[in-house]
């Protein structure tokens, strides 16, 4: 039985994992068995048992997932116990274990290909779930000064408390200040809402990214570059994200920039 291998969400049709992971695969010559597999929260448990059965050895997990992902494993990693969200199941011997690629993914586009250092930067988080966590750790982690705030208080409170990151209201960010980097990490732009947030936040020479990409990006971006910040979406830290992913599967360090190149030159 070959490897095999799958990002599981929902909805999943539009995912660019298994291309992602192909276009990895096909530089260093390995043949890979990657699928994306439609999962609901409920089916889920049931789905993950049924992949190991028919020789999963790894799996990425999107939304709605993570959270449940890192419930199901034997063992996580730090960084994703710190995150609560699992994005990354490696197969050891009949249990899952469960990492976290989602922050170093995050700060690896900006640094790397961005050109954007955290450290020392004022930093603005807008969002407080999973996504949310994974990035907060990582800027507190680089020598941002960070700030949080989210639509329900509480939980940028208790995230706030876990990074010792400064935590504002929703509502008072028009009295917040200036920010040299504004994060967008809510689920706003996957529905129809839209974020309103004032644009006194955004510093001269700021950046403003948006951890989604293509439509879901497109209203804050919008905002950003109104505000007069260097806009970046989503889909760097993606492929950064299945780098590293990829790297824990098969010991082999992806070279990003082609593949970025590619998917941005299709989209
Ligand atoms: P994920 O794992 O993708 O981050 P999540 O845990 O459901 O998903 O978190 C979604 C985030 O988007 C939360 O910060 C949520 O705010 P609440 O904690 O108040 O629910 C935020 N969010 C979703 N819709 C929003 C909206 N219309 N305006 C502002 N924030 C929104």
């Amino acid at each position: 039985m070959s490897a095999r291998y799958a990002v599981f969400g929902q909805p999943i049709a539009h995912s660019l994992s298994p291309r992602i992971h192909a276009m990895f695969a096909a530089a260093f010559g390995i043949a890979l068995d990657y699928r994306a597999i439609e999962a609901s929260l409920d089916a889920f448990a049931g789905a993950l048992d049924a992949f190991a059965a028919d020789g999963g050895a790894g799996a990425n997990v999107t939304l709605p997932l993570k959270r449940e992902a890192a419930r199901l494993c034997a063992v996580v990693t730090d960084r994703a116990r710190r995150a609560d969200s699992v994005n990354t199941l490696i197969r050891e011997g009949d249990a899952w274990r469960g990492d976290s690629t989602e922050g170093i993914g995050f700060l690896r586009d900006l640094r790397d290909r961005h050109r954007f250092e955290p450290r020392g930067a004022r930093a603005l988080l807008l969002g407080a779930g999973g996504a949310a966590r994974a990035v907060a750790f990582a800027l507190v982690e680089a020598g941002a000064a960070l700030t949080i705030a989210n639509r329900t208080r509480e939980r940028a409170a208790s995230l706030g408390d876990a990074t010792h990151a400064q935590v504002v209201d929703w509502n008072a960010l028009a009295e917040s200040g200036a920010f040299d980097l504004v994060v967008h990490a809510t689920a706003a732009g996957h529905g129809d809402a839209l974020i309103t947030v004032p644009s006194s936040l955004v510093a001269s020479n700021a950046v403003a990214y948006d951890l989604s990409y293509g439509a879901a990006a497109a209203p804050f971006l919008a905002w950003a570059q109104n505000a007069g910040a260097r806009a970046i979406d989503g889909l760097g830290m993606l492929v950064e994200q299945a780098a590293e992913s990829f790297s824990i599967w098969h010991g082999r360090t992806p070279e990003t920039d082609r593949v970025y190149a590619a998917l941005r030159a299709s989209r």
